[in-house]
């Protein structure tokens, strides 16, 4: 098989790449190794940026998200019982959030290309990248039981953080810079109306606690638990007793609402970036060059704004001839992704209690959050982070 541009992975960006490859009249063929169903259902990010939400409107996948996603313009952000909300547009010039979750952002992609294509191979995995720094690379993968090989101009890793992609970028050229953070969270999804309007970042005594939503009926939550926690040993009652405590506030007589819980999941937290993203004829996007924890709502957004920041390099080179644009690929995503990397650790150390922390460092985190409550400045810093830095 043969196509211009090989794309491995079927998670938002590979998806989103195709589409916006097609668009521009470049060949390419999406190699994803599992199931389309097991794909369309890994429960993962809700929050998209104004500009995510934008690129998903131009390229024609924004209908579903237009007429089910909910548009929110702020976030509360509750500590020592109190509530604060952060208003963006009136600080951003404008901007503001959908809350639509990837699960719905991937079937939407998936629905597109099957019908207009570009080739899209389920139950397709790479094994390896051969040939990277040659004008002809080559993707060796399996498919319908036997192995075979993608013949291209370019391969795009979009293969998350457990691809193969990435060691196609020797060992003396890769740097990794990392971080492990002392905590873990737990997610649920619950049937059950959200207590809340928006999303509510919640410090409480013994923990953080995030409060976000699905849709008008269900609800998702996540709350700090010990690194190695087995969603087993939390019991229903157990989870909804300790969201209580979290979100208790002296401010006014807010509740939460319990329900059914339908599925809890525990997610290790991470800042993880890869440099360069770009080596030979190979290019890194998404979770495959980088990880952040997931307090600031940016993997996916980041994964999403390197697809178009490559998108465009490609169209470029089509159109042009020129190799500027792809030459500055991993310049010009590396600076946004160190962005928020740092967006997301502010946010995660701020948010988190850290075991054994002392009693300064609490006080140290707390007149974080209070200066975000008192500065219009300071919330401004946060709104133009939460809703997405230009491109
Ligand atoms: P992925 O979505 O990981 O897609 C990669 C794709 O490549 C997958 O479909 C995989 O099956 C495929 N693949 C892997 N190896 C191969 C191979 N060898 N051959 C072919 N295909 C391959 N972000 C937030 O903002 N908020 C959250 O709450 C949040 N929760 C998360 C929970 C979990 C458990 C995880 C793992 C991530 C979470 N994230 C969250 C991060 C966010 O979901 C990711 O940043 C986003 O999915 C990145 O998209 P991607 O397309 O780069 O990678
Ligand atoms: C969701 C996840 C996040 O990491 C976040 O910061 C906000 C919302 C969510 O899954 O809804």
């Amino acid at each position: 098989m043969r196509t211009a541009v090989a794309i491995v992975g079927a998670g938002p960006a590979g998806l989103l790449l195709a589409r916006l490859l097609h668009g521009a009249g470049i060949d390419c063929v999406v190699l994803e190794h599992r199931t389309r169903a097991h794909v369309e259902q890994r429960q993962r990010a809700g929050i998209l940026e104004q500009g995510t939400a934008d690129a998903l409107r131009a390229c024609g996948a924004g209908a579903r998200m237009d007429a089910e996603g909910l548009v929110h313009h702020g976030i509360e952000l509750r500590f020592d019982r109190r509530r604060h909300r952060i208003g963006f547009p009136e600080l951003t010039g404008g901007r503001s959030v959908t809350v639509y979750a990837q699960t719905e952002v991937v079937k939407d992609l998936i629905a597109l290309q099957l019908a207009e294509g570009p080739p899209l191979l389920f139950e397709a995995r790479a094994l390896a990248v051969e040939k990277p720094e040659s004008d002809h690379p080559v993707v060796r993968f399996t498919h319908a039981g036997r192995e075979q090989t993608l013949d291209c101009d370019y391969v795009v890793g979009c293969d998350g953080f457990h691809g193969i992609t990435r060691a196609a970028v020797p060992d003396e050229i890769r740097r990794t810079y990392e971080r492990t953070y002392p905590y873990s969270w737990l997610g649920v999804l619950a049937d059950v109306p959200p207590s809340c309007d928006e999303l509510i970042y919640a410090r409480g005594e013994d923990g953080f606690a995030l409060h976000s939503m699905r849709s008008p009926t269900v609800s998702r939550l996540y709350l700090q638990v010990p690194n190695g926690t087995d969603p087993a040993d939390w019991s229903d009652e157990r989870i909804w007793d300790a969201l209580e405590r979290r979100f208790a506030t002296d401010d006014g007589d807010w509740s939460l609402a319990r329900g059914p819980i339908a599925s809890k999941s525990v997610t290790p937290m991470r800042s993880h970036v890869t440099e360069p993203m770009r080596y030979g004829r190979v290019f890194l996007a998404g979770d495959a060059a980088h990880i952040v924890p997931p307090t600031g709502a940016k993997g996916l957004n980041l994964a999403v704004s390197d697809v178009r920041i490559l998108a465009r390099a490609f169209a470029h080179h089509h159109r042009t001839g020129s190799g500027e644009l792809l030459d500055s690929y991993s310049d010009l995503c590396l600076r946004r992704v160190w962005q928020a990397t740092r967006f997301s650790y502010d946010m995660t150390t701020m948010l988190h209690s850290q075991p054994g922390e002392n009693a300064f460092d609490t006080r140290v985190r707390l007149a974080r959050l209070h200066r975000l409550a008192a500065s219009a400045p300071a919330a401004a810093e946060l709104a133009a982070n939460y809703t997405g830095l230009p491109l």
